[in-house]
């Protein structure tokens, strides 16, 4: 096992490989509770609904548990444009993310406020430039939020971050050197895993149902995530399940989400995360998540 970690730190680099998007609903926190849970030994690692990754860059430094391969897929396509940049073009977006920092800790708050929002207003096209505009406004917004509108535009104010690390090089690095050989596709969660089969594990982390109606933070992309997708989500894992793919899920501990889950059969647990995004402080804090696993490969 010392050599497995030992070629795993020489190929990674000495810096552990993390998120480098802070995203609502990412599952830093519960990485500890996580990973224990996935299999022993993973052929090809899926995960549907990537957000920041938090699981699948822990899986990759863990000696035991790193999968053979991995395909990391999501709806929110400027995400996944990001994902490109930082595993393709990584010396371009650190030369720019370098630009966008040098002028944005040169500003006094008017400026950086103005340059926000002209960011949030640009509309890029190119990978490289939509990667940059995602992390700037991840790295400057209020609380690294993420949402959209009903049209599909980014719409989180403005942060007050006094020097927020923008070109972030070191953990882009890690990331990008973690992402070598990754597929990374913009898919829905259904088609995205489609391939599955025995010996592979896919990690489902949906946008939460949310627990009450003011506590939604379903708004990741235009396409709401209710309960009918909920329930797609279901009809996807008992195929996933009848096919021999080992499936771990995480929901919010609403007692329609758990019934449903218990009631077909899974093993459903309550664990314990700290919520770091909360607009009111007051509600931030230890909340119990679901996980949901199908005990193949256990
Ligand atoms: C809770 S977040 C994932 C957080 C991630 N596990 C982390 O650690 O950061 C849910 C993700 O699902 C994506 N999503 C929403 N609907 C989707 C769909 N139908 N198919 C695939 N991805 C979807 C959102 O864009 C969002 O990134």
């Amino acid at each position: 096992m010392a050599t497995v970690a030992a070629s795993i730190r020489s190929a990674l680099g000495p810096v552990a490989p993390r998120p480098f998007l802070k995203w609502a609903g990412g599952k830093g926190q519960l990485v500890p509770v996580l990973r224990p849970l996935a299999p022993a030994s993973i052929g090809t690692y899926f995960e549907p609904f990537i957000g920041g990754g938090a699981l699948f860059f822990a899986l990759m430094v863990d000696p035991g548990r790193r999968p053979e391969r991995s395909v990391l897929s999501d709806l929110n396509a400027d995400l996944v444009q990001t994902y490109k940049a930082v595993q393709g073009s990584l010396t371009r977006l650190l030369k720019r993310l370098g630009e966008l920092e040098a002028e944005y800790l040169s500003l006094n708050n008017a400026g950086r406020e103005a340059m926000y929002y002209r960011m949030r207003a640009s509309r890029p096209r190119a990978g490289g430039e939509v990667a940059a505009r995602v992390i700037f406004l991840n790295k400057t917004c209020f609380n690294g939020l993420y949402r959209v509108n009903r049209q599909g535009e980014f719409n989180v104010p403005h942060g007050r971050y006094k020097t927020p690390r923008i070109c972030d090089r070191e953990t882009l690095t890690a990331a990008s050197k973690a992402l070598r050989g990754v597929e990374v596709r913009h898919a829905d969660f259904e088609a995205a895993c489609a391939e599955a089969k025995r010996g592979d594990f896919v990690y489902f982390d949906p946008p939460f149902h949310p627990l009450s109606a003011t506590s939604s933070f379903t708004a990741y992309t235009v396409a709401d995530f209710g309960e009918a997708e909920q329930m797609r989500l279901k009809r996807c894992v008992d195929d996933l399940t009848r096919r021999g793919v080992a499936v771990l899920v995480s929901n919010s501990p609403h007692p329609w989400i758990r019934g449903g889950w218990e009631f077909a059969g899974y093993r459903v647990e309550v664990v314990s995360a700290r919520r770091a995004i909360n607009s009111k402080a007051d509600r931030r804090g230890p909340i119990g998540e679901l996980v949901i696993t199908n005990d193949v490969g256990a």
